[in-house]
């Protein structure tokens, strides 16, 4: 069982290079408090939990700190950073050494993780539905990730038009459910989702 006050004081002002993250933006951090309060049902340890677009390795790090055997991918130039957080952040408390590694939405994934080998339980994703070139990629990698018995969870804010239309996408490609959402006033509009593949 995770400490949560361990993993804040790790994370939050130790090892983590805070600079490349918002906190009181950060839905990766929603997504971690998400985990750490619900353990007992999802039950992660020993679990195969792969990251995609994982930043910074915040939600990575919890996920191996709850007993998940952890794959966490991004861009192959953050990895070095992203192996270095999850390295000081989990070493010594993880029953499962975390690992980096590349996976660039959309590419190759057949190839690089093909889907007869490549089993996960869960399929994390926080913060990376935003304005950008590769939203019809993004959901090709869900999609190639998701087989049945995979869960995917995943948190972001809705801030633009081609959000809704990926979120809309992304309802008629998977039965989903909203876990969260944020009643807060000042962060109104955050909501945190949960979308079970089956
Ligand atoms: C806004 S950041 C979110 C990072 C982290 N998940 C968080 O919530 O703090 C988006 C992440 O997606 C990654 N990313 C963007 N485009 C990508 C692509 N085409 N393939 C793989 N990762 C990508 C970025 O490198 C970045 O780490």
């Amino acid at each position: 069982m995770v400490e949560t006050k361990h993993v804040q004081i790790q994370i939050g002002l130790k090892y983590i290079d805070i600079k490349y993250i918002d906190i009181l933006e950060s839905y990766a951090l929603a997504l971690c408090h998400y985990l750490d309060t619900h353990h007992e049902q999802l039950n992660l340890v020993d679990k195969a939990v792969l990251e995609i677009g994982a930043g910074t390795g915040l939600v990575s790090v919890v996920a191996a700190l709850l007993g998940a055997w952890v794959t966490s991918t991004d861009l192959p130039d953050v990895l070095n950073t992203l192996r270095v957080n999850l390295s000081r952040n989990t070493r010594g408390h993880s029953r499962h050494t975390p690992q980096a590694a590349a996976l660039s939405w959309g590419c190759g994934l057949e190839t690089t993780y093909p889907s007869s080998v490549y089993r996960y339980d869960y399929v994390l994703a926080t913060d990376v539905v935003y304005h950008h070139d590769f939203l019809d990629e993004l959901l090709v990698t869900m999609k190639h990730f998701c087989q049945p018995g995979t869960t995917l969870i995943w948190a972001n804010k809705v801030r633009f038009e081609s959000d809704l239309t990926f979120t809309e996408n992304f309802k008629k490609a998977f039965h989903t459910s909203l876990l969260y959402e944020d009643g807060d006033e000042r962060k109104v509009e955050r909501c945190h989702s949960s979308f079970v593949c089956l």
